[in-house]
């Protein structure tokens, strides 16, 4: 008690930004996730501060004026001029982030507008991507009326250049079922394309496609990142290949110029959230395996109740030849995601069923942590009509399966 700690040298300890640095990447990501940002600002509150300012006081000191930086010193990351340059809530959750997603983040109003951001950063001739949130196509649409930009599906990867965008969705919207990263690397690598991966199913710690060799990963932080249903945000992750070719600062001058930042109450909620992703992820995660493989085996018996309504599941889970293969445990070594889909036997039923449900709720997007059943032609007309997604919250699985089994054994009542 009352002793004070000195380093090596005999001096006294004072812990600073560096030397917790240089310890975080030995700690676990629960842990940095509660600390990486410790040293992103000099208040010492511990929860953090919520900054709506648009504009920021520059030095003092007219020896101290730098054109375009603002640098405090005693926290050099909380340096700001305008917000939609930067700010300190999405900064320090870009910081934060930076630590759990293994590369460079930066983030964006919407995880659209990080997709955007990231095909202007590679300005492609062509654009190979599959099925997925047809969001994303809506965007390329869009850069297709400005710059001629080919879309094509993977399928056509043999047709690719240098240059051009190989972008993977694993696991997919709205099955859940995951895509090998390694095969698309292999024929980026030939090709001379990009590999970009949108991973927003599955964030860390399930999967981290920058070890798979992507390029840049993109997220909807919609989702995982905010975890509550309540804030929109996109991010995209640099690899360190990307980084050195300068493209942080060429996305943070774009971003600067399109306008394309998110809110500073985003920013606190994220940092907020981000706190407790792994654990949500994880929890989220598990609870889909486990319901996954109860809906499949009770499918396969026609006549159970879950047997009449439902048809088929599909999760990343459930790929028998690609695990007995070995790339899918690779790639995701965490888990397989928190999202899935079941398909009814017929529309009636698939169209009735999740408005019945208790604890699912009956909405779109996902990622929260309560647990979503969408009958998805609500919200994507491309999709087969039998279709449902299911998005697993932070529920006890007990109680999601009941939901189920006592919501589809009143729905063949009545709609035998
Ligand atoms: C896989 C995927 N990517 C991108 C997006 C777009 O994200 P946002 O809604 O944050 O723009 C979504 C949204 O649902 C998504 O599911």
């Amino acid at each position: 008690m009352g002793s004070i700690n000195t380093t090596d040298d005999g001096s006294r300890f004072v812990l600073t930004a560096e030397a917790l640095n240089k310890a975080l990447p030995t700690m676990h990501p629960t842990t940095r996730a509660i600390h990486a940002d410790d040293f992103v600002t000099p208040h010492r509150a511990i929860a953090p501060g919520m900054h709506t300012a648009v504009n920021f006081r520059y030095a003092r000191d007219p020896e101290h004026l730098v054109p375009e930086e603002n640098k405090d010193p005693n926290a050099p990351d909380d340096s700001h001029v305008y917000s939609r340059y930067t700010a300190p809530n999405s900064k320090r959750l870009e910081v934060l982030l930076r630590s759990l997603m293994g590369g460079e983040v930066i983030t964006y109003s919407t995880g659209l507008s990080a997709f955007h951001a990231m095909v202007i950063l590679l300005n492609p001739k062509k654009i190979f991507i599959g099925d997925g949130y047809h969001g994303c196509h809506g965007v390329i649409d869009i850069i297709q009326r400005l710059s001629g930009v080919q879309k094509l599906e993977l399928t056509d990867i043999d047709q690719a250049g240098p240059g051009d965008i190989i972008h993977v969705e694993t696991p997919l919207n709205p099955t859940g079922e995951a895509r090998n990263l390694a095969y698309y690397r292999a024929k980026a690598t030939k090709k001379g394309a990009y590999l970009t991966v949108d991973a927003t199913f599955a964030p860390p710690p399930l999967q981290n496609p920058l070890d798979l060799g992507a390029d840049i990963v993109m997220h909807s932080g919609t989702k995982y990142v905010g975890g509550h249903s309540d804030m929109l945000c996109g991010l995209l992750v640099i690899s360190t290949k990307g980084v050195e070719k300068g493209w942080m600062k060429t996305l943070h001058t774009d971003r600067q110029y399109i306008g394309s930042v998110m809110g500073s109450f985003e920013g606190w909620l994220g940092i907020r959230s981000a706190r407790t992703m792994q654990l949500r992820v994880m929890r989220q995660a598990e609870t889909a395996q486990k319901l996954a493989a109860w809906l499949q085996d009770q499918s396969k018996d026609q006549s159970s109740p879950v047997g009449k309504v439902i048809s088929r599941v599909q999760h990343a889970s459930l790929q028998a030849d690609d695990l007995k293969d070995g790339w899918l445990q690779k790639q995701m070594p965490g888990g397989f995601g928190p999202v899935f889909s079941i398909w009814a036997h017929n529309l009636d039923h698939a169209r009735r069923l999740p408005s019945r449900m208790y604890v699912f709720q009956h909405a779109t997007s996902l990622g929260g942590v309560e647990s979503l059943m969408e009958w998805r032609a609500m919200s994507d007309a491309s999709c087969d009509n039998r279709l449902l997604r299911i998005s697993c919250g932070i529920e006890e699985f007990e109680d999601l399966k009941a939901d189920i089994l006592q919501r589809v054994e009143s729905l063949v009542r009545e709609f035998p």
